[in-house]
């Protein structure tokens, strides 16, 4: 998987309790196709074994400098990318001041790159004037911070020094992994899920999308450096946990306004969200009583928010519609949406179609672009369809 195929991580685990949760990294990064070694401290030895990470990895943990000659040297030229989850403080005081008295700080002094530091700690070290400053001073040498998080700590305290998740470490190596991008910075604005109209204050019209796609589509940009915005409609799929910006919306209307806010500053709008088209023209306060004996739902338009949001973004915005067509005229009218929505790009997708659409990991799909050429993918996960969109959208990017 895109990018950790064939890349060499070196994941260094000092001693803190979150040293368990480094397992789960070293596990994603094995299944999304990374060769791993993981660097062991002797006090990261005492929360997780040796034994755990070697059965993951299939390699020896290195843990002393002592094993073998000039090995601190060449773990850090091995890399594509560094790690350190957790950082404890005691592990970032002694890069800052460049104390190199172990296999893993030794590694990090002599490694021709950066690394992405946890830090995990308790609160008091953390606010600690002396972390604070070596955090900065980190900073200031490169080093990438990831948290600490706000949550539950050790012995029961609550407060700044959790390790974050696994899976937003995973996305932060992702980031370090994918180098340089023509999205970084880029602010990018992806809508996804479906949107809900309200019948009454317990039904709603709604449809199946799960917002997945979208998903996709907002952490390969970030993972490519942009700063996106992700106005979901509700969907029980987590949005990306990397993914700051998410605006939680209900209706098409909500999203019209949501979208409107987001744009002014857009570089590209992807708009994969299945946006209702038609909305109860008459909502009800309560709930709508069997015994009312309701024959029909009178319903009117919604707007439709490519076409409009052409006009509120800014004009070398790059507009992608997504569309939904069943059978075998899909694309003849793919083509005619893309032309009425003023958009630069096209996805087309047929949910009718076995592992493709709405409620499913992967996806078929085909790109239309503005002079009509179409393009069909094999079907692949949604995070690799959501690559394919990318590398075909950034090649239409304003200012390049
Ligand atoms: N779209 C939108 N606002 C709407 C409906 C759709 O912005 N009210 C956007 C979708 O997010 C998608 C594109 O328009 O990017 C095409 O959506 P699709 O449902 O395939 O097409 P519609 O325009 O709704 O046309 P139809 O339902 O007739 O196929």
């Amino acid at each position: 998987m895109r990018p950790f195929h064939d890349k060499r991580v070196l994941v260094g685990v000092s001693g803190g309790i979150a040293a368990y949760k480094t397992a789960e990294l070293v596990r994603r990064l094995l299944q999304a196709g990374s060769d791993v070694q993981v660097i062991l401290t002797s006090s990261g030895a005492r929360f997780v074994g040796a034994t755990t990470f070697e059965g993951l990895t299939g390699r020896p943990v290195m843990q002393s400098l002592w094993d073998g000659s000039l090995q601190h040297i060449d773990l850090g030229r091995w890399a594509d990318a560094i790690v350190v989850a957790p950082a404890t403080a005691n592990l970032l005081a002694k890069l800052a001041a460049g104390i190199a008295d172990d296999l893993l700080t030794t590694t990090l002094l002599a490694a021709p790159r950066r690394a992405l530091l946890a830090p995990a700690m308790n609160v008091r070290m953390f606010e600690h004037p002396a972390t604070q400053a070596n955090l900065e001073t980190l900073r200031g040498y490169g080093h990438e911070l990831v948290g600490p998080a706000f949550g539950e700590l050790a012995e029961g305290e609550e407060g700044w020094g959790r390790m974050v998740e696994p899976d937003v470490i995973f996305a932060c190596v992702g980031r370090a992994l994918e180098g340089e991008s023509n999205w970084r910075d880029k602010r990018v604005v992806v809508t996804a899920g479906p949107t809900w109209e309200p019948v009454d204050s317990v039904r709603f019209i709604g449809n199946r999308s799960s917002g997945r796609m979208g998903h996709a589509i907002a952490a390969a940009a970030w993972r490519r450096g942009a700063d996106v915005v992700l106005i979901t409609g509700p969907s029980h799929v987590p949005a990306p946990p990397e993914i700051a910006d998410v605006r939680t919306v209900e209706t098409a209307e909500q999203m019209g306004a949501a979208l409107n806010a987001a744009l002014t500053d857009a570089s590209a709008v992807f708009m994969a969200a299945a946006v209702a088209d038609f909305k109860p023209a008459a909502p009800q306060e309560g709930k709508i009583r069997r015994a009312s004996g309701l024959e029909s739902i009178a319903v009117e338009p919604c707007p439709d928010l490519l076409a409009t949001a052409g006009r509120g973004a800014p004009d070398d915005c790059l507009l992608v519609a997504f569309a939904v067509e069943l059978g075998e005229a899909g694309v003849d009218s793919a083509r005619r949406k893309l032309e009425e929505k003023g958009a630069h790009l096209i996805v087309l997708n047929d949910p009718s179609e076995p592992g493709a659409g709405f409620e499913v990991e992967t996806n078929r799909v085909t790109i239309i672009d503005k002079s009509g050429a179409a393009e069909t993918l094999p079907q692949m996960l949604k995070a690799e369809v959501a690559d394919e969109i990318l590398d075909r959208a950034e090649r239409l990017l304003p200012g390049d």
